[in-house]
């Protein structure tokens, strides 16, 4: 393999970047040697004065390290070891006889950050690609190559712990403000002039070692001295505490790691290498790069078994209903470049769901993720319309109009009158049996589901439903469609509450039933946001809408049986009329902006146990939900209703927020071992009878002592 070539243009040697047959550079152990190779060999050739590093790829610098390597580590002594390595390998870089030059285009994260960071001077181009980030805490990990002991040094404590415990990618110009690069340039000059500092490096105007930008006065004053820096580190580990609830290690280890870039440079260095070896051996660290392995993937699955040998583009989009999902599903569309014909019954209607478009899109200019032009640009591809115009030309509509089948019923046939005969109809309906909404369908076999999560440009996760008539074509196209517009997707099959609310409501019952119990609010939210979720279960219902948890709780009732039945807490809230935080009456207060209060006291009076309630364990609280979760996961890949345990744990960790450092449900039960949850499930189900029978795949893996995933080596085998 060569990844690394060099040229000679005068004095100065020019490295480039290319890793053969793949789409991105990342660093391996047979990158790394070659780097070696290079750089002894620049040593040894005094023709050479200075060196410029490019990239060959498009659209990347230097993409970070090759995470597949990661899960040969079994032991966090070898974790250590291989950071120690990246540490002598930018240690000779960065006090080589021969100064580099970074010119960074594209993605510039982690192991290619921090090389860059000990290179002599930073270039970026001014592209929308250029990136910079070092996102190892997304992982579990801290940098582990000299990221967390070079990166204050150059942009300050503050600046450096937000890009450390955040993993957030910074933009070139926000880059050159804070220092991060020396220069920011054309990315058509940017070779040219990563040429001119080289050689102006080997000539010696330019000075080796400069940093690219001086500390302000206020910056020295609270960073420049240990009392200054305690006060900061402190801060920021109670911001990420409060915001982690102590399940990350990594953030601790971020912290101390940072800490020790101003004591001895070796110290620094050896604090970093003994902390990521740490962190690569835990568990948490291996529930997040599965996660990684787990999106990757889904990146590339097309979503059906086969791939059919012609997937259509869908280049245009209608949809139907320019209410709260319509107008984010229109939104996330736009933002991709894709047209859109956004219908409802009034002009009125239509014109609300638009002014929530621009609303949403604004927001990124605020934020100046957005120029003015490209704004302009974005809203110019919706169109609004109160009849079907224009809809003979869209490649799908999704229909976003009330939850009721009448409604969908209707919509389908006026579709079908106005479209080509290869448009595809989806149905964003939560509840609706998506066979029931083709049952009027000419054509069931373009008729498939996509649940949405609201609020749409937030909740990365898309559920495309398939009912046995849908097309394997048809299923294909919507699914490389939801990635385009940014989603994460997974495939379910057409059954009550797919999977995302199939697996939800068990949960929220639960929830009801320990209210039913004498639980109060607040302790039942604490409970679970301190086991890891990022809200409650009645918070979450609050801010769902009452009305709408009131609609699906006979769904499930009626599908599942007395197991689904919804709690009488719950029933007695919805029946009141409550709708929660839309309505600013729920389970808690909410003042005239909307703002929260604590619980509202007077809901005490709605629930059949009354006003007086009763102190629970957290730990009944959370093994009561978990393991419904849980239970309800497994019977959903025993029926076939998700594809792999993957899809499932993917589906919660981004549907509705399940621990990610638990990986998701399947990952969570293979932690304890199948016949570890059996047991528990059986022992609840002694105590409430017929709702914890545990699903008869748990109970086979269990004797068998079976795994969802291999125990060792790469997670999706
Ligand atoms: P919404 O009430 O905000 O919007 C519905 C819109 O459809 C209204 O503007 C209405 O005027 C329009 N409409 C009704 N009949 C129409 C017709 N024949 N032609 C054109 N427009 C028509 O409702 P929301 O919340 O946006 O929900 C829409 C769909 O999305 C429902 O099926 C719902 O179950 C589903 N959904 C809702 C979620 C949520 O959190 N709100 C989450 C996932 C799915």
């Amino acid at each position: 393999m060569t990844a690394l070539t060099v040229e000679r243009v005068g004095a100065v040697a020019v490295i480039t970047f290319d890793l053969p047959g793949e789409p991105i550079n990342k660093f391996s152990r047979a990158v790394k040697d070659e780097f070696v190779a290079v750089l002894d060999a620049l040593e040894r050739d005094t023709g050479v004065g200075a060196a410029v590093l490019l990239s060959g790829k498009p659209d990347t610098f230097i993409a970070g390290a090759d995470i597949e390597e990661f899960l040969a580590w079994t032991t966090a002594f070898q974790a250590e070891a291989a950071s120690k390595e990246g540490h002598q390998l930018l240690e000779r870089l960065e006090r080589a006889r021969v100064p580099m030059v970074a010119a960074i285009h594209g993605a510039c994260l982690g192991g290619g950050l921090e090389t860059a960071l000990a290179c002599a001077y930073r270039i970026a181009s001014d592209h929308e690609k250029t990136v910079l980030a070092l996102p190892e805490i997304q992982l579990g990990l801290i940098p582990g190559a000299g990221g967390t002991q070079r990166l204050p040094h150059v942009v300050g404590l503050q600046a450096a712990l937000d890009m450390i415990l955040t993993g957030r990618n910074v933009r070139a110009k926000k880059a050159l403000q804070m220092g991060l690069v020396h220069e920011m340039v054309h990315p058509s000059i940017l070779r040219r002039v990563a040429l001119e500092r080289a050689a102006a490096l080997a000539a010696g105007t330019l000075r080796r070692g400069a940093r690219p930008r001086e500390r302000s006065l206020v910056d020295l004053a609270l960073e420049g001295n240990p009392l200054g820096r305690s006060v900061v580190l402190k801060k920021a580990g109670e911001m990420a505490l409060a915001k982690s609830k102590g399940h990350y290690p990594a953030i601790p280890a971020a912290l101390a790691a940072v800490e020790a870039a101003y004591g001895s440079r070796a110290g620094g260095f050896a604090t970093e290498a003994k902390l990521f070896g740490e962190l690569a051996a835990s568990p948490v660290c291996r529930e997040l790069i599965f996660l990684f392995f787990a999106t990757t993937a889904l990146k590339k699955d097309p979503g059906v078994a086969a791939v059919p040998a012609v997937v259509p583009p869908i280049e245009s989009l209608g949809v139907l209903g320019a209410g709260f999902m319509g107008a984010g599903i229109t939104t996330v569309a736009v933002q991709q470049g894709i047209p859109v014909r956004l219908k409802d019954a009034s002009l009125e209607r239509v014109g609300k769901g638009l002014a929530a478009v621009r609303s949403v899109l604004s927001e990124r200019l605020k934020k100046r993720q957005v120029t003015r032009q490209q704004l302009d640009d974005q809203l110019l591809l919706a169109g609004g319309t109160v009849d079907y115009t224009g809809f003979g030309h869209v490649d799908l509509v999704i229909e976003a109009v009330f939850e009721d089948l009448a409604v969908k019923h209707q919509v389908v046939r006026e579709l079908e009158a106005v479209l080509d005969e290869g448009a595809i109809v989806a149905s964003n309906t939560s509840t609706i049996p998506i066979a029931r909404i083709a049952e009027v369908s000419r054509r069931p076999e373009r008729v498939l589901g996509m649940h949405f999560f609201s609020p749409v440009h937030k909740m990365p996760l898309l559920e495309v439903i398939v009912t046995p008539a849908t097309r394997d074509d048809v299923t294909a196209a919507v699914v490389a469609f939801g990635k385009r517009i940014g989603k994460t997707v997974i495939v379910v099959r057409d059954a009550p509450g797919f999977y995302v609310n199939r697996i939800l409501n068990p949960y929220l019952n639960e929830a009801g039933r320990l209210l039913d119990a004498g639980c109060a609010v607040d302790a039942l939210d604490a409970a679970v946001v301190a086991d890891g979720f990022p809200v409650g279960p009645i918070t979450l219902l609050d801010e769902v809408g009452l009305d709408v948890a009131g609609k699906v709780a006979p769904i499930f009732h009626e599908a599942f049986g007395e197991r689904m039945a919804p709690p009488a807490s719950l029933r007695a809230v919805v029946e009141a009329g409550r709708l929660g935080r839309k309505g600013k009456s729920g389970f808690y207060l909410y003042d005239a902006e909307g703002v929260r209060g604590g619980v509202d006291p007077s809901v005490y009076t709605l629930f059949p146990t009354g006003a007086q309630r009763v102190a629970v364990e957290a730990s009944e609280i959370t093994e009561r939900l978990t393991c419904a979760i849980l239970g309800e996961a497994a019977r959903c890949l025993e029926e076939g209703i998700i594809r792999s345990p993957r899809d499932g744990d993917v589906g919660a960790v981004f549907g509705f927020g399940y621990p990610p450092f638990r990986g998701g449900p399947f990952r969570t039960i293979d932690a304890m071992g199948a016949g570890a949850l059996v047991s528990r499930l059986e022992k609840l189900n002694d105590r409430f009878p017929g709702r914890f029978v545990p699903a008869e795949m748990l109970v086979h893996m269990a004797r068998r002592g079976e795994r969802f995933y291999p125990q060792t080596g790469h997670p999706l085998g």
